[in-house]
């Protein structure tokens, strides 16, 4: 593809609900302990939104972040995207709400799922509208409120997931920086491993869908680790691939954040130490589409990133679906 342009992210934003659950916390409400939590996942506590909070609630703080922090305000954006499975409802999108609440008055916007991988998804799409010259400044955001789809009488998946919410501000930049090379893949075949399967029009919304629980997550917990385990290492180096670099080059991991034994099998497999890998969900859990966003924004506030390093974002979810992203840090 001979594109005229590059596209960069030049701010990060996030917001995460102030209510902190954890492990000794849910100890109370099901059968289960920190230590199980803890040794089996490394999530020490997650966020909770308020009762009264939709998902773009969170969204628009973490927009405001990320604009504040790329010094751009709301009319200079083109378009909109929003990566979330948990918008605020069928529709509008939870883009359009963000873009009223935030003003964006010249924006274009629209939701789309990708779960875990959205971000990434999104982050491609954005990509292309800046490589071609169709958009010049671009907010993508992942954000989520799992709290209010998990299941709470099913321990097998209410103790990994969490709220939150991650922004980015995508830009024109200068030809080989930014985003250098991006892969997006997904297996409909295996879809059946981690669903919602209750209020879309397979089954929608009545009193025996809501009596046999399907309006809630379902997972089939080990075959989306040996799934994510196996596709974390390849999405990593096909993105590299594609890029004619090599493991070496990396100089930064920001891995999806479900599980740290996933993580740390990744990292392995990419021969990457765990002081080049961010993790935070210890703190907030499984945040879906937010994870991506809201641990970018972390490292780069924490000055992990610098300008020039080479930042791997690897992703993998519900769909099933994968993704991966190698940015040169502007
Ligand atoms: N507390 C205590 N015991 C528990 C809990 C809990 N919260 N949950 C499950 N157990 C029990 C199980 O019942 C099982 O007991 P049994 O042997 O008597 O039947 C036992 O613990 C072991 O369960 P396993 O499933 O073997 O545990 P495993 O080591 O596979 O860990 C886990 C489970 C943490 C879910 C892991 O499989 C995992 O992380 N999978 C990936 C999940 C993931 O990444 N999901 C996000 C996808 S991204 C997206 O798009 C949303």
């Amino acid at each position: 593809m001979n594109n005229q342009y590059s596209a960069g992210i030049i701010g990060t934003g996030s917001y995460l609900p102030e209510k902190i659950l954890k492990n000794e916390e849910l100890e109370k409400i099901m059968d289960t302990s920190d230590e199980w939590i803890r040794t089996r996942t490394g999530i020490i506590s997650r966020r909770i939104a308020d009762k009264e909070m939709a998902t773009s609630d969170l969204a628009t703080k973490a927009a405001i972040n990320a604009m504040k922090n790329a010094n751009i305000t709301a009319d200079e954006l083109d378009l909109i995207i929003v990566a979330t499975v948990t918008p605020d409802m069928a529709f509008p999108s939870t883009a359009c709400i963000v873009q009223k609440n935030i003003g964006a008055v010249n924006a274009a916007a629209f939701d789309m799922e990708a779960a875990c991988t959205g971000f990434v998804y999104a982050l491609t799409i954005g990509e292309q509208f800046i490589k071609t010259g169709f958009y010049k400044k671009i907010l993508i955001i992942g954000a989520e409120i799992f709290s209010k789809i998990i299941d709470w009488e099913d321990r097998n998946t209410a103790v990994l997931f969490g709220d939150g919410a991650g922004a980015v501000i995508l830009v024109r930049t200068e030809k080989n920086t930014g985003i250098i090379s991006s892969y997006l893949g997904s297996d409909g075949k295996d879809g059946h491993v981690l669903t919602l399967p209750g209020g879309g029009s397979r089954n929608p919304i009545n009193h025996k869908m809501i009596e046999d629980r399907l309006h809630y997550l379902k997972m089939d917990g080990s075959e989306v680790f040996k799934f994510a385990v196996r596709i974390m290492g390849n999405a990593a180096l096909k993105v590299l691939e594609k890029a004619d670099m090599t493991l070496e080059d990396i100089d930064f991991l920001i891995p999806h954040q479900a599980n740290i034994r996933i993580i740390e099998a990744s990292a392995k497999r990419l021969k990457l130490p765990m002081d080049k890998v961010y993790v935070n969900l210890n703190k907030y859990g499984n945040i879906s589409a937010a994870s991506v966003p809201v641990a970018l924004d972390e490292a780069v506030r924490e000055k992990r990133i610098k300008s020039g390093d080479n930042v791997l974002l690897v992703a993998f979810g519900a769909g099933l679906t994968w993704g991966s992203s190698l940015i040169k840090w502007i």
